[in-house]
């Protein structure tokens, strides 16, 4: 038989060599080879083989679906968690994941075991929280930063679900780094899955997020779970959004709508009517759209205001929509209806801290500049929908009957629509709106102030 040789693994990419090495070849990290696991001959590690079963055969008892009682949280989940996945909640630091994920567990420690670990407040803080926020008595709570006497503590009780704050604040005694580094942050995670995957707990994370805006620690840790929640919003605004970025249970589409209070996070179920300012309907420069957010429309408002520039070259920035777009909106403005934007100033936000990525929600940016620009509001009051084209042209957008019943739902009277979903709604029995079809952007603004 061969001579089994030594192997050394970097720790933190996984590169292999036959001997130690000073710097990682493959990541650059320093001093972070390892001796890897002995194997074969063959090179391959010695292991029973895999379990292979039919698909057919494999036992779906236990995966039920665990339902939060939060019912904004349980609609970006799909229905509830999954038992056995594991759920990271990301966000910016004071955002209120800590309040969600607390109001979440005593939510669901009235009919099941959960376990509320953090690593960042002490208990009697934890306490505190809980008291203001009205929380059942039921929970059971660990202020713990040592991830083997988490995990001692989760094997002894076996909760249902166990809540980990954050994750960047564990650490492995034996293993380099301090808490929140790459390595410290993979073998929480890592254990914390597994500890998931035997038991089926439902297991939360709180990651925290970098000023980049990706989750601190590697990227990694997006990947290794079953589903990542951002829960984001303006610090000044009360309006939280909790957004599901992946889950391999469901849709990546809804959100989840909240306001914070002095009592915690509350949901909103109906959230169209915080997005939009009373005095939109009359004020120079505001134009209400309707945009799908999931399966739900959502109405929102998107201000715009123009200005001369004092500067030698025109300042635009946008809040809540894609800069580029904007941009791009403004050129067809220029090109196809002969409005320029040069030498002005552009800003354009988003009311409520909502950030839309739909294209149907570019003629509402048309339309809230040239509102800015003559000084005028919008024909009636109008709800403003449709994608522009390069071109000029109004393309249709999808789901139009649905976003049109949100807006007659509150108490709008008028649509700005593209022509095609114009004829298209015909066929269906159309919203009580009146509506008025577009086909280029020169009609759109012709129509939008009459
Ligand atoms: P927190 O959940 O601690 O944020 P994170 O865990 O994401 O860092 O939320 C902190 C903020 O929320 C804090 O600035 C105060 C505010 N807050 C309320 O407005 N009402 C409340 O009932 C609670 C508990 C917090
Ligand atoms: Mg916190």
């Amino acid at each position: 038989m061969a001579k089994k040789q030594p192997m050394f693994s970097c720790r933190s990419c996984g590169y292999e060599a036959y001997k130690w090495l000073g710097r990682c070849p493959g990541c650059g990290g320093w001093n972070c080879f390892d001796e890897a696991a002995p194997r074969d001959a063959r090179g391959s590690v010695t292991v029973p083989p895999a379990l292979v079963t039919p698909l057919s055969g494999v036992p779906l008892a236990g995966h039920e679906r665990l339902v939060t009682g939060m019912a904004e949280l349980d609609r970006v989940l799909g229905s509830g968690a999954v038992a056995g996945s594991v759920i990271l909640v990301g966000g910016d630091p004071g955002i209120g994941k800590s309040t969600l994920l607390l109001q979440a567990a005593a939510a669901m420690a009235g009919s099941r075991m959960v376990l509320y670990a953090s690593g960042e407040e002490s208990a009697v803080q934890i306490k505190m929280r809980a008291a203001r926020l009205g929380v059942s008595p039921d929970l059971l709570v660990a202020a713990e930063t040592d991830l083997d006497a988490l995990l001692a503590a989760a094997g002894e009780i076996n909760p249902a679900v166990l809540v980990v704050d954050s994750v960047q604040s564990f650490y492995r005694r034996e293993l380099e780094g301090v808490p929140g580094s790459v390595t410290q942050v993979r073998e929480t995670a890592a254990e914390l899955i597994r500890l998931a995957k035997e038991r089926q707990t439902v297991v939360f994370l709180v990651g925290h997020v970098t000023k980049e805006g990706t989750m601190a620690g590697p990227r990694l840790l997006e990947h290794m779970v079953d589903a990542v929640l951002y829960l984001e919003g303006d610090r000044y605004h009360s309006f939280r959004i909790l957004r599901g970025v992946k889950n391999r249970f469901g849709s990546t589409n809804e959100i989840g709508v909240f306001v914070m209070e002095d009592k915690g996070l509350k949901e909103v179920a109906d959230p169209s009517h915080f997005f939009i300012t009373q005095r939109s309907r009359s004020a120079c420069g505001a134009v209400v759209t309707a945009s799908m957010e999931g399966t739900r429309p959502l109405l929102v408002e998107i201000q715009a205001l123009v200005t001369a520039s004092g500067y030698a070259t025109a300042r635009r920035t946008a809040s809540g929509v894609d800069l580029n777009r904007v941009a791009l909106i403004i050129a067809v403005l220029e090109k196809h209806a002969r409005i320029s934007l040069a030498g002005l100033d552009t800003f354009i936000n988003v009311v409520g801290g909502v950030r839309l990525v739909e294209t149907a929600v570019d003629l509402t940016v048309a339309v809230s500049l040239v509102s800015s620009l003559k000084g005028r509001a919008v024909n009636g009051g109008a709800v403003v929908i449709g994608e522009v084209g390069l071109t000029g042209e109004i393309l249709p957008v999808g789901r139009m009957a649905a976003r049109l019943a949100e807006a007659c739902k509150l108490g709008f009277k008028k649509g700005i629509i593209p022509q095609a979903n114009l004829e298209e709604l015909r066929k269906e029995n159309a919203p009580k709106l009146e509506l008025v079809g577009v086909s280029d952007i020169a009609e759109a603004i012709g129509v939008s102030f009459l």
